[in-house]
């Protein structure tokens, strides 16, 4: 049996679980934030060592004004009010994706949540923010094209997840089947595992039944 050291999760479904209850959109975030705490108070029991969150994508910025600013917001939100816990409980705070072009207080917030958590030595909380997986991987190829050497290993060393283990399992909540520029290369042996709950709804109990049947497939990693 094995175990999921790295796994990520596409958190998918915040707008529809607000739109059924007939709610703004802004409280399914506030919602999706609040089912990021309930699994990240629950990490230890789970053996994972590696949670990546897709919470913003270099396509985000389509959504509307507010719902851009309302995300910005939960994530202050989020850092003020969390940032000690995750210190407590020994988790190193990291971040993908280029969140320079965020507001300047928020950068701060970020660089600062980073440095804070630096030393954690139980588990890594990776957040991608204003990240997307194409511009990634075509930053990482460009670095090795400028070196001269451009190789699978050498785009892997460029990535930003270089100092991760390899992702193990990729989750999206909401019944979207599909990665939506989300650690393309990262997932090239993952194993997929794709639920109907809507993110707010999402549990520990929901991660521990895909880390189940994660656990009973057979990884080839291409052999037989
Ligand atoms: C997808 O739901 C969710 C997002 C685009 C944002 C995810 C962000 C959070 C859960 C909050 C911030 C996270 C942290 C780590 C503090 P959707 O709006 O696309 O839902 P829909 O498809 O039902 O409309």
């Amino acid at each position: 049996m094995t175990s999921a050291r790295h796994v990520a999760i596409i958190m998918d479904g915040n707008g529809r679980w607000a739109k059924r209850r007939l709610l703004p959109r802004s409280v399914g975030h506030k919602r999706g934030v609040e089912a990021v705490r309930g699994l990240l108070r629950s990490l230890d029991d789970t053996g994972i060592e590696v949670l990546t969150l897709y919470a913003f994508s270099s396509e985000n910025w389509k959504r509307s004004e507010d719902e851009v600013s309302d995300l910005m917001g939960l994530l202050r939100i989020f850092i003020a009010r969390d940032l000690d816990e995750i210190v407590e409980r020994g988790l190193k705070l990291k971040i993908i994706g280029d969140f320079s072009i965020f507001p300047a207080d928020l950068v701060t917030m970020i660089q600062d949540a980073q440095a804070r958590s630096a030393s954690g030595t139980q588990g890594t909380l990776v957040v991608a923010l204003n990240y997307g997986s194409q511009q990634e991987i075509a930053k990482a190829a460009a670095a090795a094209a400028a070196k001269g050497e451009v190789t699978v290993e050498t785009i892997a060393a460029g990535l930003e997840t270089a100092d991760l283990p390899p992702l193990d399992l990729l989750i999206r909540t909401s019944g979207e089947v599909r990665l939506s520029n989300f650690l393309l290369w990262q997932a090239s042996y993952a194993e997929l595992y794709f639920t109907d709950v809507l993110w707010p709804d999402f549990t520990v109990d929901h991660l521990k039944q895909a880390l189940a049947e994660f656990s009973g497939r057979e990884r080839r990693f291409g052999g037989r």
